[in-house]
């Protein structure tokens, strides 16, 4: 590619953030898990400028990367520690886009998020798909499908936590409600766009997914018998969840939320606000409650119908906490027309 052919096209895409229904952690370990979609998305925007790459998000963070011929990271001015662990797995993806194009150029880009950070909503895996797909559309080899797409996203969020799944990049990329395992990969839930609705509300304890997976890792590695008894229960609450969603038994899918909350108690990875969020959410009328994502504080997801969505929501922020309302997504990732 001409380094003189430097554009001024903006390329855009954007991505949902997810949810888990049921399944995670255990996932990691070739159990099937139930993702969603959510209704909030990550934006990302991209434009080729001269030399360098730089990467801002709107959650504060900025770095900017000087890109060598050879591809290498050439130095770097990154705001602070907590910028350099978000955007660095960012840059290298889109230092990889650029090195396979062979090209000189750099790329601005900017993100924009409505996925909370760091309270296991996807926005990693849903910044990862965004970028990789605006970045792509402004290069000749530009990635034709999803599954490309979603391929370099998961590459860059096991640099963010090796022990990655997979799950929520494939969730936001392709959206919906689906089945997935980590060696027999997804199957899309026959849902007819089942219009599940949730409360997500945020802890407000901020976690790391990598801490929390190796958290599980050690548990393995120290009660393999135990762990392999609550990974077969997950098992069985994954398969009975398909059935309940497939027939709307909303009251089945609630229970089963709740039972998966108290194995992954068990596992330690929930924390005391969860709990406590859990039970307001209970106590106010939802279907049924329990962690999403990795744990440790966090967000928690209710299932709740009609005037109930309220009732919590009301609840929840008299305590002191943020939550919203959420669908599911059936879009993914979604690239405009330039
Ligand atoms: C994080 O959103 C979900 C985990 O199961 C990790 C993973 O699947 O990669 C905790």
């Amino acid at each position: 590619m001409d380094r003189h052919n430097t554009s001024s096209k903006i390329a855009r895409a954007s991505a949902p953030g997810k949810v888990i229904l049921f399944g995670e952690h255990f996932v990691v370990y070739d159990t099937p898990a139930i993702l969603a979609a959510i209704t909030r998305r990550v934006e990302a925007s991209a434009k080729l400028n001269d030399s360098k790459i730089t990467i801002k998000s709107d959650i504060g963070l900025s770095a900017e990367y000087a890109f060598g011929n050879s591809g290498e990271r050439a130095g770097s001015s990154v705001q602070d520690q907590a910028s350099a662990r978000f955007l660095d797995p960012l840059y290298q993806l889109v230092r990889d886009l650029l090195v396979k194009e062979n090209t000189t150029h750099g790329v601005e880009v900017e993100i924009s998020s409505r996925v909370t950070h760091g309270i296991g909503l996807g926005s990693s895996a849903a910044c990862c798909v965004a970028v990789a797909a605006a970045v792509s559309s402004l290069l000749p080899s530009c990635l034709s499908d999803k599954a490309n797409v979603c391929k370099i996203a998961t590459e860059s969020e096991r640099l963010i936590h090796s022990n990655s799944s997979g799950a929520d990049c494939f969730v936001c990329t392709f959206g919906g409600l689906i089945q997935y395992s980590r060696n027999r990969g997804f199957s899309n839930i026959e849902s007819n766009h089942h219009p599940l609705s949730f409360i997500v509300a945020d802890t407000g304890v901020k976690h790391s997914t990598a801490e929390l997976v190796s958290l599980a890792k050690k548990f393995r590695e120290s009660n393999r018998p135990q762990f392999d008894n609550l990974a077969n229960e997950a098992t069985q609450i994954c398969n009975q969840a398909l059935g309940a969603i497939k027939s709307r038994n909303l009251e089945k899918l609630g229970n089963l939320m709740n039972q998966n909350h108290s194995l992954l108690q068990k596992l330690g990875v929930s924390h005391q606000r969860t709990d406590q969020l859990v039970d307001i959410c209970l106590n106010a009328g939802a279907i049924g409650a329990k962690l999403t994502g990795a744990g440790g504080g966090g967000a928690v997801l209710a299932l709740a119908d009609g005037s109930a969505k309220q009732t919590i929501a009301s609840k929840l922020r008299d305590k002191g906490f943020s939550c919203f309302e959420a669908e599911i997504d059936y879009d993914g990732l979604k690239i405009p027309a330039t």
